[in-house]
């Protein structure tokens, strides 16, 4: 949805009383270690220039009154409110931080807030993340109150995983709060420690949604976390003391293979292989070598279609067809899975062809038209200046 600042606050002051301020916090894309956050591992996400954006107001009494401009809808919840519960409705995402805010001890004030957003919904872009953590810091600086901004990615978190009842990680939530424009952003989602690497001017981040969400993609997402659990309870059996698969090696895990069900074995496999690339990834960033980080992400690709069984025919498809590019450097799934986009590491100069060969070819193959789109690395959460 187009809009801008301006344009937001006018739609505010139309609704309601009081001139408003603006914050706004990214989605973001994964460039590698997928489904290795809520394993205590490794993730290397980038902020992306799609936002959600939350004018906001303070009332005199405790409640808060919510419009979204992309539904067109208003949803109302009392801050002082002894129980509350998730509705399935996109006001669980406001809802449930303000909650987790409160219940840290932050006393927030009454507000009105009108959110918009412009990043694609369900398309695994993490735009409930954004919405979680622009509603937390428009109600934290609407309430004069500090943001500690990693505090802030723990609070959005549980409020998903408490509050909404989707068991995700840390890593959108976290990197919508502490990105950096022109820097990908390498997590230690166990001691939250992390990095900020500069990515190349050279670069071009593109994302090729696939348009398709396949249903049931939660449920799978809920499958594979307690198989990684599993993997975990057999394997300690053999390695006292870990406590998640972040805590096995490779050559301990093909050590104990056989002790393991074939399933539990490779969902392990792709985890703890994953956690080694990001690491590897990280040092070819360091380095400047652009076609190891590219092989690293066909790696991270195949693993994640083979071993955790996360990936789609359209999006096998959308990898393949991008390897074929010229000026491709690297392409995989990223996000849940199941549908929605990847992304692709590409040379400047080689944008306009790929968008028109992909796009065509993509299209014939499928019947749907996909959404190809550069990004560029942004900036976690903020407000937005007049
Ligand atoms: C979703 C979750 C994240 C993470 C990814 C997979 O985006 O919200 O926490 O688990 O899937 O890497």
């Amino acid at each position: 949805m187009e809009m801008n600042c301006t344009e937001l606050r006018r739609q505010f002051s139309q609704r309601y009383p009081g001139s408003a301020r603006v914050f706004r916090a990214p989605g973001r894309i994964n460039l590698i270690g997928e489904h290795t956050d809520y394993n205590d591992g490794f993730v290397m996400p980038v902020a992306i220039d799609f936002h959600v954006w939350a004018a906001i107001a303070a009332r005199s009494d405790g409640t808060v009154r919510v419009c979204s401009a992309n539904f067109a809808e208003e949803a109302e919840f009392d801050l002082q409110a002894r129980t509350a519960s998730a509705k399935t409705h996109w006001s669980d995402f406001v809802q449930g931080p303000a909650r987790m805010l409160q219940a840290a001890g932050y006393r927030l004030r009454g507000a009105d807030l009108l959110i918009c957003g412009d990043i694609p919904m369900g398309a695994g872009l993490s735009s409930s993340a954004a919405i979680e953590v622009a509603v937390g810091v428009a109600l934290l600086m609407n309430s004069d109150l500090p943001v500690e901004r990693v505090e802030l990615a723990q609070l959005c978190r549980r409020a998903e995983n408490d509050f909404v009842g989707a068991r995700v990680g840390i890593m959108d939530q976290f990197v919508s709060c502490c990105g950096r424009a022109g820097h990908a952003l390498e997590l230690d989602c166990r001691s939250l420690e992390y990095r900020l690497l500069p990515l190349s001017a050279l670069i071009n981040l593109v994302i090729c949604n696939t348009m398709v969400k396949h249903q049931h993609a939660g449920g799978e997402y809920n499958k594979r976390r307690t198989e990684c659990e599993e993997g975990v309870r057999l394997l300690s059996r053999m390695l006292p003391g870990i406590r998640a698969l972040r805590d096995v090696t490779l050559s301990e895990l093909e050590n104990h293979a056989r002790e393991l069900p074939e399933t539990i074995y490779r969902r392990c496999r792709h985890v703890v292989s994953e956690n080694a690339r990001v690491s590897d990834a990280s040092s070819a960033l360091q380095r400047g070598d652009l076609s190891a980080f590219g092989r690293l992400m066909g790696e991270s690709h195949r693993s994640l279609r083979d071993d955790y069984a996360v990936s789609c025919a359209e999006l096998d498809l959308m990898v393949e067809l991008a390897e074929e590019q010229e000026g491709v450097r690297g392409a995989r799934m990223t996000g849940g899975g199941f549908g929605g986009c990847t992304i692709n590491l590409l040379d400047a100069d080689a944008v306009a062809q790929f968008k028109r060969s992909v796009a065509s070819a993509y299209e014939k193959k499928t019947g749907r038209a996909p959404q190809i789109l550069v990004v560029s690395a942004s900036d976690g959460a903020g407000e937005v200046e007049l």
